[in-house]
C-alpha cells in the first residue's frame, strides 16, 4: 500500500485552490436517483469516495460520465430507470454514506433493500434517526439479517420530523426522500451545515420546493417529479480548514482560493486567538505565520456553525507546538481521538480522558513512522509532520485518498517536501 513521506521544516508559500466538497458531492450524486433526466454536477472533486459511490449508482441504473468542463471536473449522472433497488453490505460497509441511496430509491420506486452500515472507527454511528424520518414519511421499514427492507408502494407522504438531536446525514436523507412525497414535510431541529444548503439548492434546481435549508426548520412541498439540472458543488470547508491549519503549522504565507471564509468562521476565530494572521478575501483567505510561537487555545466541537468535528484532529496537530495547554472537547463522536497516540509518536504530549483531550505544547516534534486511522486523523499527521524535524512516513494512505484531492501536489506546490511512496501491494500491519 502507498505511504506518504514528509520531511518537515519547509515554510509554505503560494496558493491552494480548494476543491468541491466531498460531503456535499456524495449526497448530490444520490439526488440523481430522483429523476430520469441528467444531473450535471460541476466543481466535482475526484476522490476515492466519489468513485466508489459512482460504482454503486451504476449498479442501481445510473449512467455516470466524468468529464472536463469550463470550470474544472464535472460528473453527469443519468438514471433513466432504476434497474435495481438493492445496495449490498459489501458496498455500504465500505462507505457509510452509500446508505443515503435508501430514501431516493423508495421515493422513486416505492421499495428498496439497503444494508445497514454498521459502526466505524470514530464511533457507533447508528442510523435510527434516518429510519425514523423515513417512517414519518410513510415508509414501512423492517430490519432482517442486517438489511433495511423499505416499502411505500403508493408513494411517500409528507410528514413532520422533529429530530431529537442534530444529524447531518439524517437531515439530508429526509430531504432527499421528502421532495417527492405527497404534501408538505417539516424538518425540525435540522442540521444547518452548508452542505444542507447546497443539497437544497440542487434539489430546487431540479424542480423541488425546499425552503429554510441552513436554518433549523426546513419546509418541503412535495412535487410529482423532478427534472435534470446543472449544479456547482460548494467549496470543501474541511479541506479549506485543513490547509489553513497546515499553513499555520508550517509557517509562511498561503492564499486559499475558490472557497469561503464564512464556512469556517469558528476555526478562523480560534486561529486568530492562537496568534495566526488571517486576511479574508471575496474568494478565500490568506493565512500567515512568521515564526512566533502560537498560544494554546481551547475548542469544543459542535454542529455548524460550531467548531467542526472534521477539523478537530487537524487543530490538535497545531496545538502540539503551542505555548501552554489546550483542552479539546469532542462532543459529536465518541471515539474521535485515535490520532492522539500517533501524534504522540512524533513527540506530542497529549492525554485523553473520555471526550476530552489535553494537549501540552512541546518545543519541537520529531519525524517518525505513523499510521492513519481515518480520513481526518490521517491529515492531522501530515500537518504535524510539516513542522517535525526529519522524515515522517504516514501509512494507510487510502484513508487520505477518500477525501483529499491531489494533497501532495497542492502542498508540494507551496514548497512542502512531501511525496508518495508507491506500495508493493503488501498489506500493512
Ligand atoms: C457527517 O456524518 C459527515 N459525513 C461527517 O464527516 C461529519 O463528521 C458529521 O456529519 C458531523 O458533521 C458525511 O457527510 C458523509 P451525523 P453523519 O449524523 O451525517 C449520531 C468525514 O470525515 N447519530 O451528523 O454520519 C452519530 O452517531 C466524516 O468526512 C445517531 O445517533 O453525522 C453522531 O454521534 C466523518 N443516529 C451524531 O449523531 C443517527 O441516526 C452526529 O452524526 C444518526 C446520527
Amino acid at each position: 500500500m502507498d505511504r506518504i513521506a514528509i520531511t518537515g521544516g519547509a515554510r509554505l508559500h503560494g496558493e491552494i485552490p480548494i476543491s468541491g466538497a466531498k460531503n456535499s458531492a456524495i449526497k448530490l450524486m444520490a439526488a440523481s436517483l430522483l429523476t430520469d433526466e441528467p444531473l450535471r454536477l460541476t466543481n466535482m472533486p475526484r476522490l476515492a469516495d466519489t468513485r466508489f459511490l459512482a460504482r454503486l449508482l451504476q449498479r442501481l441504473g445510473t449512467e455516470v460520465i466524468e468529464q472536463d468542463g469550463p470550470d474544472g471536473t464535472e460528473t453527469v449522472l443519468h438514471t433513466r430507470e432504476i434497474v435495481s433497488a438493492f445496495a449490498s453490505y459489501d458496498l455500504v460497509r465500505q462507505m457509510r454514506a452509500s446508505f443515503n441511496v435508501l430514501g431516493p430509491l423508495i421515493a422513486r420506486t416505492g421499495h428498496a433493500k439497503v444494508s445497514l452500515p454498521g459502526g466505524c472507527t470514530i464511533g457507533a454511528r447508528p442510523v435510527d434517526l434516518h429510519l425514523e424520518a423515513l417512517r414519518a414519511l410513510g415508509a414501512s421499514i423492517d430490519l432482517h439479517e442486517g438489511y433495511v427492507y423499505a416499502q411505500a408502494p403508493r408513494g411517500l407522504t409528507g410528514g413532520r420530523i422533529a429530530f431529537p438531536f442534530v444529524s447531518v446525514g439524517a437531515t439530508e436523507h429526509a430531504m432527499l426522500a421528502a421532495v417527492l412525497a405527497k404534501g408538505e414535510s417539516v424538518l425540525q431541529n435540522a442540521a444547518c451545515e452548508p452542505e444542507l444548503g447546497d443539497l437544497a439548492d440542487c434539489l430546487n434546481a431540479m424542480g423541488a420546493k425546499v425552503s429554510g435549508a441552513g436554518t433549523s426548520t426546513i419546509l418541503i412541498q412535495g412535487v410529482d417529479r423532478l427534472h435534470g439540472a446543472t449544479h456547482p458543488v460548494i467549496a470543501d470547508r474541511i479541506e479549506t480548514g485543513t490547509y489553513a491549519l497546515a499553513a499555520a503549522m508550517a509557517g509562511g504565507e498561503v492564499r486559499l482560493t475558490r472557497t469561503r471564509c464564512d464556512f469556517i468562521d469558528s476555526l478562523l476565530d480560534k486561529m486568530v486567538e492562537a496568534g495566526v494572521e488571517v486576511t479574508r478575501h471575496a474568494d478565500g483567505m490568506t493565512i500567515k505565520r512568521n515564526g512566533a510561537r502560537l498560544q494554546a487555545v481551547e475548542i469544543e466541537t459542535d454542529p455548524y456553525p460550531g467548531f467542526a468535528t472534521d477539523l478537530q484532529a487537524q487543530f490538535m496537530a497545531l496545538m502540539t507546538l503551542a505555548d501552554g495547554e489546550s483542552v479539546i472537547k469532542e462532543t459529536i463522536f465518541e471515539n474521535r481521538f485515535m490520532h492522539a497516540p500517533e501524534l504522540a509518536r512524533l513527540g506530542a504530549d497529549i492525554s485523553v480522558s473520555g471526550g476530552e483531550a489535553r494537549v501540552r505544547g512541546v518545543g519541537s516534534l520529531e519525524g517518525a513512522p505513523v499510521m492513519a486511522t481515518d480520513l481526518r486523523a490521517s491529515v492531522s499527521l501530515v500537518i504535524a509532520a510539516l513542522a517535525a524535524g526529519g522524515e515522517t512516513t504516514v501509512s494507510r494512505v487510502y484513508h487520505l485518498d477518500r477525501g483529499f484531492e491531489r494533497l501532495e501536489e497542492k502542498l508540494g506546490a507551496c514548497g512542502a517536501d512531501i511525496r508518495r511512496i508507491k506500495g508493493d501491494g503488501e498489506a500493512e500491519e
